[in-house]
């Protein structure tokens, strides 16, 4: 957008070019002089070229006519009794920064024009005025082009800005979106090894829900909730390698069955190592099954060597298991399962993970029984069932 002053039959008019051409705005004028002669041969000498004035004899006075008139510019004598014209554009430009400011000085003065303009005055003048009107005219012109200039420029940044705040909004969501069919991809997995291994139908999701409870109680980080969560919900990955007849067997495990069972920690890492985001739930996925005191495998890690995650998970997975039904024996009652734990502190368990566990009370895991339940009541695990159960526990986090 441009603008320039058209001269018309009613005067001179700015006209913004980017709108309709008959579509003008009057230039109006404030002239604040301490002497009225001046003032009248001002105001005479616009008039003469069509620009309506307002005129002013001080600073303060020339301050409420601003505050009550439409002015596009103001001509401020410097020297006046009062309220200087310096002191007078020092307030325009705070109150109005977008204002013409021009200053008249004398002949003699020049050097003072140009202080003022250093103080943010668009132009100056000289002393007496009333020889060219032109003179005027292209001054107050050339400062409103200035001005103009000036705010196509800030509207542009600001247009700018704008552009660049829907865009990073976009990709924001772009991400979301991205980051949600992570999940959904995960969740679906998930409850695929929870349906290949039948016996233990929720056992993935409860595990998954009773780790972050732990660590929520340890003060987990965000990043390590999440993988946590992660590590937890696909523990069990590498089971999809093992036979049905090792996996499913009925009865207990002969040696080499339990060899090959034992597998699955090494074959679910080697599964999820690969994937960038999931590199640090892959440590707890090959870890799940150590214990602090060198028991566990596939790597007989001791205490300070197993993951803090995998500590996190060994205590949910061993309480899960405990208060699950197996083909060979009924479900511990939550008390007892909670003795055990309270027995292997320090042994297998981890001994800070195990006191955080005995601190949170057996309604929290009841709960989470019962809704784990309620889901596997009406139908396998969807993912769009777990997806409601991972919102519930992100947002609670
Ligand atoms: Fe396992």
């Amino acid at each position: 957008m441009t603008g320039a002053y058209k001269a018309t039959s009613a005067g001179w008019h700015l006209a913004i070019e980017s709108i309709p051409l008959e579509h003008t705005v009057t230039l109006r004028v404030l002239i604040v002089d301490d002497e009225v002669s001046v003032r009248k041969v001002m105001a005479a000498v616009l008039a003469q070229v069509g620009l309506p004035c307002e005129t002013a004899a001080s600073g303060d006075e020339a301050l409420r006519v601003l505050e009550t008139n439409r002015i596009d510019a103001v001509i401020s004598d410097l020297q006046m009794p009062g309220m200087s014209g310096m002191e007078l554009l020092a307030k325009v430009r705070q109150i109005y920064p977008r204002m013409v400011f021009l200053v008249v000085t004398g002949v003699d003065d020049i050097r003072v024009g140009i202080e003022a303009m250093r103080q943010g005055a668009d132009d100056y003048l000289v002393k007496p005025l009333q020889v060219d009107a032109n003179i005027v005219l292209a001054s107050l012109t050339r400062a409103l082009h200035v001005k103009r200039l000036e705010q196509e420029v800030e509207n542009y940044r600001h247009h700018l800005e704008e552009i660049v705040a829907e865009q990073t909004q976009q990709l924001r969501e772009a991400l979301r979106q991205i980051e949600r069919s992570y999940d959904h991809t995960l969740e679906v997995l998930g409850a695929a090894i929870d349906l290949r291994d039948s016996p233990t139908a929720g056992h993935s999701r409860r595990v998954f829900l009773y780790s972050i409870e732990i660590a929520k109680a340890m003060g987990g980080l965000e990043s390590q909730m999440r993988n946590i969560a992660m590590g937890a919900w696909l523990h069990d990955i590498g089971k999809l390698a093992i036979p049905d007849a090792i996996l499913l067997k009925p009865g207990p495990l002969t040696d080499e069955e339990r060899a090959i069972m034992q597998r699955h920690a090494q074959i679910g890492y080697d599964l999820v190592k690969g994937i960038p985001f999931l590199a640090d739930a892959a440590e707890i996925i090959f870890a799940h099954h150590e214990r602090c005191d060198g028991s566990g495998y596939p790597r007989g890690l001791k205490a300070g060597e197993i993951p803090a995650g995998a500590s996190i998970f060994a205590v949910a997975d061993t309480f899960d298991a405990m208060t699950s039904d197996r083909p060979y024996r009924r479900a511990l009652p939550f008390q007892a399962s909670r003795e055990v734990i309270e027995r292997g502190a320090g042994k297998q368990y981890d001994s800070q993970v195990a006191k955080v566990f005995l601190s949170i009370p057996g309604e929290t895991w009841e709960v989470i029984r019962r809704e784990t339940a309620a889901i596997q009541a009406h139908a396998f695990a969807t993912a769009s069932d777990i997806q409601a159960l991972s919102t519930l526990v992100k947002s609670e986090g």
